[in-house]
């Protein structure tokens, strides 16, 4: 192995702002199990697996279509998927205990469908939502997640300010937003808003089954 093959492959670094706030959040929750929709180039899953991998055994699903957003360069996810998959690959070599990494290359729907029918009760631990930013799917996907996530898990939903257009011309049908505050009305007897997290990412608790 050369000295360039132990270098994570990383073009973008939407994920460094979170980790100061996650580093104080996520480790209450002891995660061992853990669900991430919206993989990219394994930004988050690394963070997952260096930080909670370092403690003990994990299971991490990443679950992509790798085909991109509305936001995305469709072209270039083939090789952003390569990118994950030597990512991941690295950061499993560096922790102590193993990783049972299960790869989703699908749409997230049809994804988390399978894992609530293969998991009647619910397992994970942590489920971060940060796939497509279009709010059907984010409410979609956040109703789904919510019967995978064990009581006392937590959920954690990226760009919740995002927008596609820029600020006064957003269209409420590109933003994660107004799934997120549906998702979190409708579901507030049994998911609790943590508090004194900052905005841009929204903290939530299930608190009730
Ligand atoms: C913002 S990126 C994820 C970033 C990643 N969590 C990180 O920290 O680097 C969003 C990802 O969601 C994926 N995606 C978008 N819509 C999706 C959908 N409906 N189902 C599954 N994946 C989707 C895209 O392919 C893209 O890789």
């Amino acid at each position: 192995m050369t000295g360039a093959d132990l270098t994570f492959q990383f073009t973008q670094n939407w994920f460094a702002q979170n980790a100061v706030i996650w580093d104080k959040l996520v480790p209450r929750h002891k995660p061992q199990r853990i669900l991430e929709i919206g993989s990219y180039e394994g930004r988050s899953a690394c963070y997952f697996i260096e930080k909670f991998a370092a403690e003990r055994p994990i299971e991490l699903h990443c679950v992509d279509s790798w085909q991109g957003g509305v936001e995305h360069n469709a072209k270039a996810m083939s090789a952003v998927e390569k990118r994950f998959d030597y990512n991941v690959a690295l950061a499993q070599r560096r922790v102590p205990h193993p990783v049972k990494l299960i790869k989703h290359k699908s749409l997230s729907h049809p994804a988390l469908a399978k894992l609530i029918f293969i998991n009647p009760e619910p397992v994970f631990d942590v489920i971060y939502i940060d796939g497509s930013h279009q709010a059907p799917d984010v409410l979609t996907d956040a109703v789904m997640a919510f019967q995978l996530l064990r009581v006392g898990g937590l959920m954690i939903f990226d760009d919740y300010l995002w927008s596609m257009e820029e600020l006064g011309k957003q269209d409420s049908f590109n933003m994660p937003k107004p799934a997120i505050d549906a998702f979190i009305n409708i579901f507030q007897r049994k998911m609790f808003v943590v508090r004194g997290a900052p905005v841009y990412q929204l903290f939530a608790t299930k608190a009730f089954a």
